[in-house]
C-alpha cells in the first residue's frame, strides 16, 4: 500500500476539535480500505506557540512542511492577537511560500440539508469555486503614511500579473472541462477595477480558445451574488480573484446550509510543494471548547486531500459516508441537528465501517 506522511496543524479555537475528527475519519478509511497508510505528525504552530515563542512558524517551519505529502490545517486566529498578525504570519505565509496558487472550494447541498433560501432547491447547488490564491488584495502590498498629505493615508494595493492570472485561468478551465456540465463563470469587476480586472477579462478570452468544450460566461461580482441566490442552477465552476471568491465562497456555504460544511484545498498544481487542506471557517471563538463544532468542513477537506494524493476510492468512501450520515439526520446544530462533534464523527465512521451500505446510498 502507498504510505503518505501528513503534517497535521490543528491551530486555534475549534481547529483542534475539527482536526481531531478528521484524523479519526482518515484513520478509519485507511484501515477499512487497506489500500494506503497515513502517518500524522502533529505540528502545534498556532497562537499559543506564538505567545510562547514570539513567532507563528519556526525559522525552518516551511522547510519542515516540504517534507510532507500534504498538510491538514484547522484554523488560526485568537481573540488576543490581531488577526492581521496571525493570518499573515501563518496561513497566508504558508499559502504563498508553498506556491499554493489555486484554492479549490466545492459547495453542494448535502443529503437532506435544506438550503437557506427559499429560491434554492437542494439539487440547484453543486458548485466548484476556483479562487486565485496568491495575488490581488492578498499580495501584501501597501502601507500607512502621513507624509505629503495633511492626514493619514493607507494603501492596500491589489497586484495582478499576466502569469498569475493565466495559470489560475487555465486551472479553472481544466477544472470546468473535468466536470460533467463543462460550464465556467469568470467573476470580475472590470467596470470599476479597470486595470487588473480588465486583464482578467482579456486572459479569460485568450485561455478560452484552448478549451473549446467549455461553455463560459462572465459576471460582475455584485451581480454574481444575486445570481447565486436567484438562479443557482445556472452555475457550475466559478473562478475569480482572491478577495472576490473569499467572499462568494462564504455566501455559497451559507446558502448550502452552513459555513461549517465548507471545505477547501490550497493546491500547488506543479506538485513541487505539498498542498494544504483546510475547512473554510475560522477558529470560531464563540463555540470553542463546547464540542459542538461541525466537523464536516474538515472531514470533507480530508476527502479532498485523499483525492489529491491519488486515493480516489478512499476519497469517495469518505464523501459517501458524509452524505449517508447527513441523510440519516446525524448533524450538528448549525445544520439543524442535535449531535455534537464527536457524535457526528462517530456516525461517519460507522458508515465507513460498512462501505457497501455507504456506497448503495451515496450520491457522489
Ligand atoms: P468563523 O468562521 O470563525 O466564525 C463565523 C461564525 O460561524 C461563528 O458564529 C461560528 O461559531 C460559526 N462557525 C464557524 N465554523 C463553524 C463550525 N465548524 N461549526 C459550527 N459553527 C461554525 O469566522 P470569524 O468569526 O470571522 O473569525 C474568527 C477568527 O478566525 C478570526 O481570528 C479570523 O481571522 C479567523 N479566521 C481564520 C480562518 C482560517 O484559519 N482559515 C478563516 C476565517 C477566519
Ligand atoms: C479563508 C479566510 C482567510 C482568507 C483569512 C482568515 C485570512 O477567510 O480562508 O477564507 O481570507 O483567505
Ligand atoms: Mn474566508
Amino acid at each position: 500500500p502507498h504510505e503518505y506522511k501528513i503534517a497535521s496543524m490543528p491551530g486555534d479555537g475549534i481547529g483542534p476539535e475539527v482536526i481531531d475528527a478528521a484524523l479519526d475519519v482518515l484513520d478509519a478509511v485507511a484501515r477499512y480500505s487497506g489500500e494506503f497508510t497515513l502517518s500524522f505528525d502533529n505540528l502545534l504552530w498556532g497562537s499559543d506557540f506564538y505567545k510562547a515563542t514570539g513567532t507563528y512558524l519556526p525559522s525552518d517551519g516551511l522547510e519542515t512542511l516540504k517534507k510532507y505529502d500534504a498538510v491538514l490545517f484547522g484554523a488560526v486566529g485568537a481573540p488576543d492577537v490581531p488577526d492581521s498578525v496571525s493570518l499573515w504570519e501563518l496561513l497566508l505565509t504558508m499559502r504563498g511560500s508553498l506556491q499554493q496558487y489555486a484554492n479549490v472550494r466545492p459547495v453542494k447541498c448535502l443529503s437532506s440539508i435544506e438550503p437557506v433560501s427559499r429560491h434554492v432547491r437542494p439539487r440547484d447547488i453543486d458548485w466548484m469555486f476556483v479562487r486565485e490564491n496568491s495575488e490581488g488584495e492578498y499580495a501584501g502590498q501597501g502601507g500607512r503614511t502621513h507624509s505629503g498629505f495633511g492626514w493619514e493615508v493607507a494603501t492596500e494595493v491589489a497586484i495582478f500579473t499576466r502569469h498569475g492570472v493565466r495559470r489560475i485561468m487555465r486551472f479553472a478551465f481544466e477544472t470546468a472541462a473535468s466536470r460533467p456540465r463543462k460550464l465556467l463563470t469568470v467573476v470580475t469587476k472590470s467596470n470599476a477595477q479597470r486595470y487588473g480586472l480588465v486583464l482578467w477579462d482579456e486572459i479569460a478570452e485568450e485561455v478560452s480558445k484552448e478549451f473549446p468544450d467549455v461553455k463560459w460566461d462572465k459576471m460582475l461580482v455584485d451581480a454574481m451574488t444575486v445570481r447565486m441566490v436567484r438562479n443557482p442552477q445556472s452555475l457550475d465552476t466559478i473562478v475569480g480573484t482572491n478577495l472576490h471568491i473569499d467572499i462568494l465562497s462564504d455566501l455559497a456555504a451559507a446558502l448550502a446550509g452552513s459555513v461549517g460544511i465548507a471545505a477547501s484545498a490550497n493546491i500547488d498544481p506543479t506538485r513541487k510543494s505539498p498542498s494544504m487542506f483546510e475547512p473554510v471557517h475560522g477558529s470560531a471563538f464563540d463555540i470553542t471548547g463546547k464540542g459542538i463544532a461541525n466537523p464536516l468542513g474538515a472531514i470533507w477537506s480530508s476527502a479532498m486531500m485523499l483525492e489529491w494524493l491519488g486515493e480516489k476510492q478512499g476519497s469517495m468512501l469518505v464523501m459517501n459516508a458524509i452524505e449517508k450520515a447527513c441523510a440519516e439526520g446525524n448533524t450538528t446544530g448549525d445544520l439543524g441537528g442535535k449531535l455534537n462533534t464527536k457524535q457526528v464523527t462517530a456516525a461517519i465512521i460507522s458508515m465507513l465501517a460498512n462501505p457497501v451500505r455507504a456506497y448503495a446510498t451515496g450520491t457522489t
